[in-house]
């Protein structure tokens, strides 16, 4: 079986985008790979290494997400990277032989360090966050990885580094290919790709009420004032997440009815909360359960620690006898 390896930094709940996008590819690559799953707290520390006092929370949110999701500890690792030391040895010793210039060149250490505000991004633990991605997927010896498209300098930096480490010693590191996620992008409440720092996010963890107003405050086609009004489904938000949740039957009606302004937007609006209330329920429901055990929460990263670390100190241990360390 392959193995494939992938994290998520705890920055947060999860929105419909995390889902569609990542987790529901996470959750079917169960079926067919040998997975790892990791919870990335020293990759948040990176950018958020002033104010720590919710990491705890996030963590933990983040695991609950994943279960709930169907993220299933029976059959994937499940574990906190900072429950493993090894990363952090093996982000050491590959610093050795990581050239300066090919970290500088990573197009999200340029973009970041030019856009995010408010933060002195000019640090060592921020210029080496791909290599300590490339510890994490080396480590595991995966052979793929399940990534977004932001993410593939990333993974191509791990290939390098990993060819490096093969020809100036043993060949002990295994190259991952990139599994390329491609959903299509979520829109937003807004109109915009759905994501945090836009503020448009619909959670996994919102609870129905919550999801059903933020569904009624949804953007519409703003050139459809009164009911009255034909609208033009293709400049709106609510169509375009339609097309993500609905059937075609439903779609086509819309898309007919929008135009000659049979369909109102409060209704086409609800369609569309029921499909998603609808996707949400048995998450919400797995919710409930993971909360009210805060025991078998523990119990999943416990042995997910314990596999993770079995595994890891296995290639840590190549890689000391190859470095002559
Ligand atoms: N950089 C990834 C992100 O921000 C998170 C991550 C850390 C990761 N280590 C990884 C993803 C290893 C895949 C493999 O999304
Ligand atoms: Fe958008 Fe639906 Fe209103 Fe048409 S009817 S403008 S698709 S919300």
């Amino acid at each position: 079986m392959q193995r494939v390896l992938s994290g998520m930094q705890p920055s947060g709940r999860l929105h419909l985008g995390n889902y569609l996008g990542a987790l529901t590819n996470w959750k079917a690559l169960q079926d067919d790979h040998e997975c790892f799953f990791f919870v990335a707290d020293w990759h948040a520390l990176s950018t958020n290494y002033e104010d720590t006092s919710r990491m705890t929370t996030y963590v933990r949110e983040l695991l609950i997400d994943w279960l709930a999701v169907g993220i299933d500890p029976e059959r994937s690792t499940v574990f906190i990277q900072s429950h493993v030391p090894a990363h952090a040895v093996l982000h050491l010793l590959l610093s050795m032989i990581t050239p300066i210039p090919w970290l500088e060149r990573n197009p999200s250490y340029k973009e970041k360090q030019e856009h995010v505000e408010g933060r002195d991004l000019s640090t060592h633990g921020f210029l080496g966050y791909p290599v300590l991605q490339a510890a994490d997927i080396l480590l595991y010896k995966a052979d793929a990885v399940p990534v977004g498209h932001d993410q593939l300098p990333h993974l191509e930096l791990t290939r390098e580094l990993a060819r490096r480490f093969n020809s100036l010693y043993t060949p002990v590191l295994v190259e991952p290919t990139a599994l390329l996620t491609d959903f299509p992008k979520v829109v937003g409440t807004d109109g915009r790709k759905m994501s945090k720092s836009y503020g448009n996010t619909i959670h996994l963890s919102d609870p129905e009420p919550v999801v059903r107003q933020k569904m009624k405050t949804m953007v519409t086609d703003p050139a459809r004032v009164r009911r009255n009004d034909p609208g033009n489904p293709e400049v709106c938000p609510v169509f375009a997440l339609h097309k993500t949740y609905s059937d075609s039957t439903v779609i086509d009606r819309i898309n007919h009815e929008c135009r000659t302004a049979a369909v109102g937007c409060i209704d086409c609006k609800q369609f569309l909360a029921n499909r998603i209330v609808e996707q949400l329920s048995p998450i919400w429901e797995a919710r409930r359960t993971f909360e009210a055990n805060p025991a078998r929460v523990d119990e999943v990263v416990q042995s997910g620690r314990a596999s993770a670390s079995k595994t890891a100190a296995h290639t840590l241990a190549e890689v000391k006898e190859a470095m002559k360390i």
